[in-house]
């Protein structure tokens, strides 16, 4: 049995569709266990599943910016409650996986940064994620953890839907180009994390650990915005946009309360050679992301 946590997030829905194929799946949501509920650890401890292979945990609170101001509360779903999980799966003997993020990182590097970079957050989420990565290495040996960033989805409100919305009413658009980074679809993390899976168990402590794991090439925001619209428009969508009317903003934006890493490109070498991994290019995802837009547009 899997149980997956955060089963309605852009990662969890993913997930929901793939890891049954790896045994009975039991999923959780905000719904059913708030992860910031005080007595959660009480709770937890009174959790039983007979034959637990493994935990995996997509619940985060990913509001950036709110963290700045909530970072207790960021705290306790993305640190405090990943640690609790982790130590109910190290409880039943299952394995736990768990998804971290580029923003551990202070982006001041000039190249990729690979696992044994030392991380130094820019902004309460990044500290509360990097707090929930040293709670799970030390609640449950048997883990792996996946750092990624710029993650979308088809369900998902994420980045490129976002373009494709603000492309359908506007005829400009100012775009970020001063951070890089390499948009990961959640379609490459759930194949992943089953390859994954089947090495924790396979492979055994060989494979536990700390990974990097984002699709191959790089990204700014007004390439990756401007790769949807270009799409959009060679598959027939209509749009106001075109792609030449994004211009860049080559200031990061002030009004956000959180700082973000200039520099988010992660090294995935490791997860390469230990998963047997070939990650495809970013672009690849965008068009399949775009490819969805046009079905879900010729439903009506
Ligand atoms: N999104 C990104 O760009 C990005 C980048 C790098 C790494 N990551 C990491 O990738 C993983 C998956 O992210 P995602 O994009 O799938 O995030 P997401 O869409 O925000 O999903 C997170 C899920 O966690 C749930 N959740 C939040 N607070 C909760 C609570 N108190 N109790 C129970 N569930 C709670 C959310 O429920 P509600 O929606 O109902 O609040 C949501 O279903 C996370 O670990 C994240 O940190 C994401």
């Amino acid at each position: 049995m899997i149980l997956l946590v955060g089963a309605d997030g852009q990662l969890g829905r993913e997930l929901s569709a793939s890891l049954g194929l790896l045994g009975n799946l039991s999923r959780w949501t905000l719904d059913n266990m708030d992860l910031a509920d005080p007595n959660l650890a009480e709770k937890l401890k009174r959790v039983e599943f007979p034959k637990l292979k493994a935990v995996v945990n997509a619940a985060a609170d990913t509001a950036v910016d709110r963290a700045e101001s909530e970072e207790d509360v960021a705290y306790r779903v993305n640190a405090e409650a990943a640690g609790l999980l982790a130590a109910l799966a190290e409880r039943h003997g299952a394995a736990f996986i768990h998804y971290s993020t580029d923003y551990v990182y202070d982006g001041m590097k000039s190249g990729p940064y690979t696992e044994e970079d030392e991380p130094a957050p820019l902004n309460a989420y990044g500290r509360t994620k990097l707090a929930g990565d040293r709670l799970v290495a030390a609640a449950c040996p048997r883990h792996v953890i996946f750092r990624t960033s710029w993650v979308f989805s088809q369900t998902g409100v994420c980045f490129p839907r976002t373009v494709y919305n603000l492309a359908k009413a506007r005829e400009s658009l100012e775009m970020d180009c001063t951070q890089r980074g390499a948009p990961t679809s959640t379609e490459l993390l759930s194949a992943a994390t089953l390859l994954a899976l089947r090495g924790v168990m396979g492979l055994g402590p060989a494979a536990w650990g700390l990974y990097h794991l984002v699709s191959s090439g790089e990204a700014t925001w007004l390439e990756f915005s401007r790769r949807v619209v270009s799409k959009a428009l060679e598959l027939g969508l209509e749009l106001k946009l075109k792609p030449g009317a994004i211009t860049p903003r080559d200031v990061p934006d002030a009004s956000r309360p959180a700082a973000r890493p200039l520099n988010s490109l992660l090294s995935t070498g490791k997860a390469e050679e230990t998963f047997g991994l070939v990650l495809p290019n970013w672009t690849y995802y965008a068009d399949r992301f775009v490819e969805g837009l046009r079905y879900q547009a010729s439903l009506g």
